[in-house]
């Protein structure tokens, strides 16, 4: 039997996602949004870009709950995207309404679901979206350190010239002004980045990655990013729906690891067929220890927020 991959919000980062996952032809897609007819016509677009592109998956477009029942895979987007000018934490309170009552439906129907967040602010609604679940911990995880990563890894590449294949990077903590990117982790064709930038240069690409959002809604005027968004959605996808084991920074609920408990941040995680099989650790200099606590100090009082 094929999987079920559900995403919920069908607009720029969750139509962009039902595309890619149909391209990759192992999973059928249910799209939901509140928007009237508008789901259904984009599932049906996609469904009709299938004989061109060669892939058989089934695309359906709704905008009620029984179609998703029995999904692998939902992914959240649903809610309001950032303006020129907003904060991702600026979306709390409506974001926190839509969350709520989208993941109560879909763990009504799908109790064996793994649930990914994308809707910001992210490790936020993360948060909420496992406390109104009840599923556990390894099967629900926020979208954010790949995309930060991804970002990171084009401006390093950019910066040397050389394929974004070649870049390993590395980004923790929450996804927002505090996130933590780590050169010192980060590497070319395994060689260290420091020894290949300069520390001016590092700090430069380091504050961009952290803006990386911002300079796309700024851009757009209206809407905030989805290509890169949905591509990283799509790799964890991957990961678990073929088992790869892959090691990649998620947003995951962490219960003492690296000094933080009862809270999600973005850390190292292995995922898999099971969601997150393993929280990757490893020692960090006093500073990075020190700025991922100030990270996951910004998610905690967004989460105090909120009231759960
Ligand atoms: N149920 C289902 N869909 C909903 C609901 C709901 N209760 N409320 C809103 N939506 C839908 C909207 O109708 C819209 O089509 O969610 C969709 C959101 O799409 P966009 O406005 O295009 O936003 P997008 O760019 O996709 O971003 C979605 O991801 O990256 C984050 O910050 C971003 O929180 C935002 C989310």
């Amino acid at each position: 039997m094929r999987s079920k991959v559900t995403v919920v919000g069908a607009g720029n980062v969750g139509a962009t996602l039902g595309q890619r996952v149909a391209e990759r032809d192992y999973a059928d897609v249910v799209l939901v949004d509140v928007i009237p007819d508008m789901p259904q016509g984009k599932a049906l677009d996609i469904l009709e870009a299938g004989p061109v592109l060669g892939y058989d998956s089934l695309v359906i477009g709704t905008n009620g709950y029984e179609e998703t029942a029995d999904s692998d895979i939902v992914v959240i987007t649903s809610g309001i995207a950032r303006k020129p000018g907003m904060s991702r934490d600026d979306l709390i309170r409506t974001n926190q309404g839509i969350v709520t009552q989208v993941t109560r439906e879909i763990v009504r129907r799908s109790p064996n679901t793994i649930l990914i967040c994308v809707t910001n602010p992210l490790d936020a609604m993360v948060q909420l979206a496992y406390s109104v679940s009840g599923l556990p911990k390894q099967r629900v995880l926020g979208m954010a350190g790949v995309l930060d990563t991804a970002r990171f890894r084009t401006f390093i590449a950019q910066a040397l010239g050389v394929s974004v294949r070649d870049v390993q990077a590395f980004v923790l903590g929450g996804h927002g002004d505090t996130m933590v990117p780590l050169s010192r982790l980060s590497s070319v064709a395994g060689v260290p980045l420091p020894k290949l930038l300069s520390a001016e240069k590092l700090a430069e690409i380091e504050q961009r990655t952290a803006n990386g959002g911002a300079e796309i809604v700024n851009l757009l005027k209206q809407g905030s990013a989805y290509y890169a968004p949905s591509a990283s959605v799509l790799q964890m996808i991957d990961a678990i729906l073929l088992d790869k084991r892959m090691i990649m920074p998620c947003s995951v609920y962490l219960e003492g690891e690296y000094g933080i408990s009862g809270l999600f941040v973005g850390v190292p995680a292995k995922l898999g067929a099971r969601g997150v099989e393993e929280i990757i650790q490893f020692e960090l200099l006093p500073e990075e220890r020190a700025a991922l606590q100030r990270s996951a100090d910004t998610v905690k009082e967004l989460v105090g927020v909120m009231g759960i």
